[in-house]
């Protein structure tokens, strides 16, 4: 599938979930190229009268839905999200999936743990068998990082240090990212816990069992995943 092809099957997915967003909700905006067509979809019809609040996952996200004119509150005043909208890297049908290629794992899974319904919109080829084929993003302190490093090395988990512009990337929190270049995540629950045990690192782009709806885009048309 082209990458064109692929955007419209994310825009179709986004411009579905905004369906779900109603009147006086609190909604958690997640990040990333798929969330940015909900994000233009929910500036529209904020515009059209729409009353909502929203928490954001990034500082991207907050650019974009500040200039879409839409209301933002930060995750402590909001309490209780309604709904959150996000993307995802990989899914599998068992609602599991691998997040953070855009570096913002870490406030999308508190986002995400904060809410009562989470909606996932992804293109159809991200919907997968076995998570793993896309590096697993992990969130490392930045102190003592190679010490880290080497930990994941030796579980032979392939870490690769993220570098954006061949400068380290760092995260809205100041973190480092490891993509770990699995393969296949034979147990995402176990790799989960295995690897937050470790010392330095603050969190993984697994989140298990975290969606409730997955709504998976082909050209123009959706497919609603519920749990
Ligand atoms: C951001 O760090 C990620 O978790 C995104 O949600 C994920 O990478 C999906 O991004 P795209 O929608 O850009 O593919």
């Amino acid at each position: 599938m082209t990458q064109e092809e692929k955007n419209i099957g994310k825009k179709s997915a986004a411009e579905k979930a905004v369906e779900f967003v109603k009147d006086r909700m609190t909604v958690g905006l997640g990040s990333g190229s798929t969330v940015f067509f909900a994000i233009k979809k929910l500036g529209e019809q904020v515009r059209g009268g729409l009353n909502i609040k929203t928490v954001s996952t990034s500082d991207t996200t907050t650019q974009l839905a500040q200039s879409e004119g839409i209301k933002l509150t930060s995750i402590d005043e909001a309490g209780e999200i309604d709904l959150t909208i996000d993307g995802a890297d990989e899914v599998d049908r068992s609602f599991n999936g691998i997040k953070g290629g855009g570096g913002a794992l870490l406030f999308e899974k508190i986002v995400a743990l904060s809410s009562k319904k989470n909606i996932w919109i992804v293109d159809s080829t991200k919907l997968v068998d076995k998570l793993g084929k896309f590096p697993l993003p992990v969130e490392i302190i930045p102190f003592g990082y190679k010490r880290v490093f080497k930990l994941i090395e030796e579980m032979n988990l392939n870490p690769v240090i993220r570098k954006k512009n061949d400068e380290f990337y760092f995260t809205d929190s100041g973190n480092l990212i490891f993509d770990l270049h699995i393969g296949e995540v034979r147990d995402p629950e176990d790799m989960d816990k295995e690897l937050k045990l470790i010392n330095g690192v603050v969190e993984t782009g697994l989140f298990i069992n975290i969606a409730d709806v997955i709504i998976s885009g082909r050209n123009n048309s959706t497919e609603i995943i519920n749990k």
